[in-house]
């Protein structure tokens, strides 16, 4: 344990960083241990880009002509997926990731367990802050996320995260 493990309480994870586009894995995945977990390399990355990629191609984005796509694999083996909407009034807009989580909520809900969010060029692109956020709501620290130097877990993307447990464990409640 490092000096910084001992002042979180948390141990540091070696994630090891492999590059985007490696990953043929024949299946999609899913969660075959019932823990709400995916390895990265049952996860087939090149599937998950490409359904986000057919998102990205149906964004609807012509005030930042910033496409962006994505898709996520759920505990039981759905893929959700969705793309940015904006709108005249730009604060309004919708980014891809918002879309992904309702079709998540509106197919049954469950638990995200790998994402692949892209941009125009169909690359991994990383997640805004406030989707990160849309991100760990939905997956937790264990949700994979395909990003530009590889796949690195929620816990690493969004670390210190605020989530559910401070509104369990903590604030005024008794
Ligand atoms: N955008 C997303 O859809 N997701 C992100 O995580 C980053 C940003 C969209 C919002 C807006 O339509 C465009 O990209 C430019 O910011």
């Amino acid at each position: 344990m490092s000096s910084d493990d001992e002042a979180t309480g948390h141990e540091t994870q070696p994630y090891a960083v492999q590059p985007a586009g490696r990953h043929t894995a024949a299946s999609l995945g899913g969660d075959p241990a019932g823990d709400g977990a995916v390895e990265r390399d049952a996860v087939d990355w090149e599937s998950l880009r490409l359904r986000a990629v057919e998102l990205m191609e149906r964004a609807y984005a012509p005030y930042s002509e910033f496409r962006v796509g994505v898709a996520g694999l759920t505990d039981d083996g759905r893929v959700v997926a969705g793309c940015n909407v904006e709108n005249a009034a730009y604060g309004v807009t919708l980014c891809a990731e918002c879309g992904m989580v309702s079709e998540l909520h509106a197919t049954g809900g469950g638990r995200l367990t790998a994402v692949f969010c892209v941009g125009g060029d169909g690359q991994a692109l990383m997640p805004c802050g406030r989707c990160r956020q849309l991100l760990w709501e939905n997956g937790g620290p264990d949700c994979l996320l395909m990003t530009p130097e590889g796949v690195l877990p929620m816990s690493v993307v969004l670390p210190q995260a605020f989530g559910p447990d401070n509104l369990t464990h903590g604030g005024s409640r008794p």
